[in-house]
């Protein structure tokens, strides 16, 4: 791990260097890094196919667990209803803030399905990139009822997705499916 990242670090300086032998970025600023030049200059160094270092580094079991299932509860976790001391209470968003929230939960989970349709990580298999994109539609669909403020429609969304990341389990992860949905396997090996 350290060493990859020192890997990294000296990746980032030799293309820095790079840069600086043009003669036209002495003033090179941290605000500055992310400009078309620096891009352009890691796009001619690197071959199109190429993915940095580290991008597969963490195994599926861990993207799910963490990744996955960390960015579906922030959207879930806006949905429903509580009882505790203080009696029943909704957790839906209340406040213009809290709309937006959840509908930034939305699109982060919409822009993060990307990661598994990454090579090396992606299993080719048409029914793999359906689930992703169905995954990414009803993520979409969340963050637009946010936007609404459509508590109703956010709601259904949610289900939709629990729905949508379960259909992907049911084919490919029977084991990590929820006991009650007890579908046969017919699952491609997954990545480790
Ligand atoms: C395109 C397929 C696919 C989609 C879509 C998908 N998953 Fe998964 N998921 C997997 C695979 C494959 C595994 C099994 C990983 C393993 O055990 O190596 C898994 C496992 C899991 C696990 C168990 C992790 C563990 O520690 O054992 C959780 C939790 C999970 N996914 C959450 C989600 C959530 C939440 C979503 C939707 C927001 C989602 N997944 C969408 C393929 C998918």
């Amino acid at each position: 791990m350290r060493k990859a990242g020192l890997g990294l670090v000296l990746a980032a300086s030799l293309l820095l260097g790079a840069c600086g032998k043009k003669g036209d970025t002495d003033d090179i600023r941290g605000a500055d890094y992310a400009t078309e030049e620096s891009n352009l200059t890691f796009m001619e160094h690197v071959p199109a196919d190429a993915l940095p270092p580290d991008t597969l580094a963490m195994s599926m079991k861990e993207v799910m667990g963490h990744v996955m299932q960390f960015s579906g509860e922030n959207i879930w976790k806006w949905q429903g209803y509580v009882t505790d001391e203080k009696g029943e209470r909704s957790l839906f968003p209340k406040t213009d803030e809290e709309w937006e929230q959840a509908e930034s939960a939305g699109l982060t989970l919409a822009e993060l399905t990307n990661i598994l349709l990454l090579p090396g990580r992606r299993v080719d298999d048409p029914r793999w990139a359906k689930a992703v994109a169905d995954v990414r539609a009803v993520a979409l669909r969340a963050a637009k009822a946010a936007e609404n403020k459509d508590q109703e429609a956010f709601f259904t969304a949610g289900g939709e997705l629990d729905v949508a990341c379960e259909s992907c389990h049911l084919q490919f992860a029977p084991w990590s499916a929820k006991a009650s949905s007890g579908a046969a396997s017919n699952a491609a090996a997954p990545a480790k």
